[in-house]
């Protein structure tokens, strides 16, 4: 994907998720969306008259603990714009100056919230908390890359801004196909600049396994490639091999832990997503042992769709998956971990004689009661860890575990059933928010259907059906990039 259709992905998305979701109407009547153009738009936005001058002499100052912020601000703004500013630290605001600082006292309606205030005389960004000030960077920073020119004149006005929602989040689907770490960066550049804060990282499916486990190497060396889908791909022959060439590649450990570290440098938190009890063949083409069937696949499969292959419900099963989340844990320091738990079909756990004796032997009317049997031990050993498990809304059929977060993307029902249950909810809603659809008419590539920025922008975050305390718990929304 070029990063000028990732640029308009995430604006879709930051428009649409989240300034949708806005508490209030700016208060000014004035063009405040030309004033101000920022994305998501702020909370509140009072334009004032006369503007900051910004030059090439223009100082950025910071108080000692906003020198993240600063930093981070300067750096892009040299980069998009003909100034070579630089970061100071100093103790208060001056005349001339843009300043960064945390408040004990500031007003901030929560930690990710901040105030930036534009006067003829200064800029101050001001937060209670780090992740608040960067924000605020962004939108100084948004603001200045609205107009060009050697000096550029920022409108004096208040903004004070703050989320609605805690989890802000954008999937990439790394399974379907593999994104370089380079790649991956920028994106998540790109959602920082838009203040998302949660990148669900879709690491394992049906066509690849991409994270690197020491303790099982062949997820990776044999799971993480494929043919390519399609007719071209098969006939595409390797003389070494005599077999069509493989395609893919995996995320070694040094590689997750830079990029987890370049997301928390940015507020970003990764969320890994570990594909159960479907999805599964990927890994079952590399440890057979580990399939629900009596005859696995050997290969990981070529072609897209949904494939039927489930995990084995057995002791050693669980053994793989206690190694497995050991080593995601150490490596992932997200409170949330993804399961999966989507689109397991279950006819080879009504198939396997062993499954169908194991549920009679747990008392199970249905493979939807083992499948919430499954989840609710993979939950017991996250919990153990001090960690929550999240999974797609099938994790609702059978009986949700008792702890668990539920991403909608059936539409927003299962966001509903969960918050009418207690449980905290992301919506994730197809087809809304995902971003697969195509955006326009063809000749476009993507799905089907048409979504349109527009359609994006009015999708509800704020379901009816639910009471507001019920609504409290849907904890945010997300868009979907899956890359069939
Ligand atoms: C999904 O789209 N299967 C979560």
């Amino acid at each position: 994907m070029q990063l000028s259709v990732l640029r308009r992905l995430l604006i879709c998305a930051a428009v649409g998720v989240l300034a949708a979701c806005a508490r209030e109407t700016p208060p000014v009547a004035v063009d405040v969306e030309r004033a101000a153009p920022v994305i998501p738009r702020p909370n509140a936005v009072v334009i004032e008259s006369g503007s900051f001058l910004v030059t090439s002499s223009t100082r950025v100052t910071f108080d000692a603990r906003s020198e993240q912020a600063a930093r981070y601000f300067t750096d892009l703004a040299n980069r998009t714009t003909p100034f070579a500013l630089t970061a100071k630290s100093a103790p208060a605001p001056r005349d001339g100056f843009i300043h960064f600082e945390l408040l004990a006292a500031e007003r901030a309606v929560n930690e990710e919230g901040y105030s930036l205030r534009i006067t003829p005389q200064r800029v101050t960004i001001s937060a209670r908390d780090e992740r608040g000030l960067f924000y605020g960077a962004m939108t100084l920073w948004q603001l200045l890359s609205a107009t060009s020119g050697n000096e550029i004149a920022l409108t004096a006005m208040t903004i004070e801004d703050a989320p609605r929602f805690r989890w802000r989040g954008l999937m990439l689907d790394s399974a379907r196909h593999y994104q370089s770490p380079a790649f991956i960066k920028k994106l998540l550049d790109v959602m920082a600049w838009h203040k998302l804060n949660v990148l669900h990282w879709h690491l394992t499916d049906d066509q690849a396994w991409r994270l690197e486990i020491k303790k099982y190497p062949k997820l990776t060396s044999v799971g993480a490639w494929r043919v390519p889908a399609g007719p071209a791909a098969a006939a595409d022959i390797d003389p070494v091999t005599g077999k069509p060439r493989l395609y893919g590649g995996f995320y070694s450990q040094a590689e997750v832990r830079e990029l987890v570290a370049y997301a928390a440098a940015r507020h970003i938190t990764i969320v890994p997503e570990i594909e159960m009890p479907g999805h599964a063949s990927a890994a079952i083409a590399a440890y057979p042992q580990l399939a629900a069937s009596e005859k696995p696949l050997r290969s990981v499969p070529a072609d897209w769709g949904v494939y039927p292959h489930l995990f084995d419900v057995d002791d050693a099963t669980f053994a793989f998956f206690e190694d497995v989340l050991s080593e995601v844990i150490e490596l992932f320091p997200s409170k949330y971990i993804h399961v999966g738990g989507d689109e397991a079909v279950k006819d080879q756990w009504r198939d396997a004689s062993t499954v169908q004796a194991k549920m009679r032997e747990l008392g199970l009317e249905d493979e939807h009661a083992l499948q919430s049997w499954f989840i609710h031990r993979i939950e017991e050993m996250l919990n153990a860890r001090g960690r929550q498990l999240i999974g797609w809304d099938e994790i609702l059929e059978g009986g949700l575990a008792p702890n668990a977060t539920v991403m909608s993307w059936r539409g927003v029902e299962g966001a509903i059933a969960a918050a009418q249950a207690g449980h905290d909810a992301v919506l994730a809603a197809g087809p809304t928010l995902y971003f697969d659809n195509r955006p326009l008419e063809a000749p476009r590539p993507g799905r089907g259907r048409i979504v349109s920025i527009k359609d994006v922008y009015a999708f509800d975050p704020a379901p009816a059906a639910l009471t507001d305390a019920q609504r409290a718990h849907i904890i945010g929304v997300q868009a979907n990039v899956w890359t069939e």
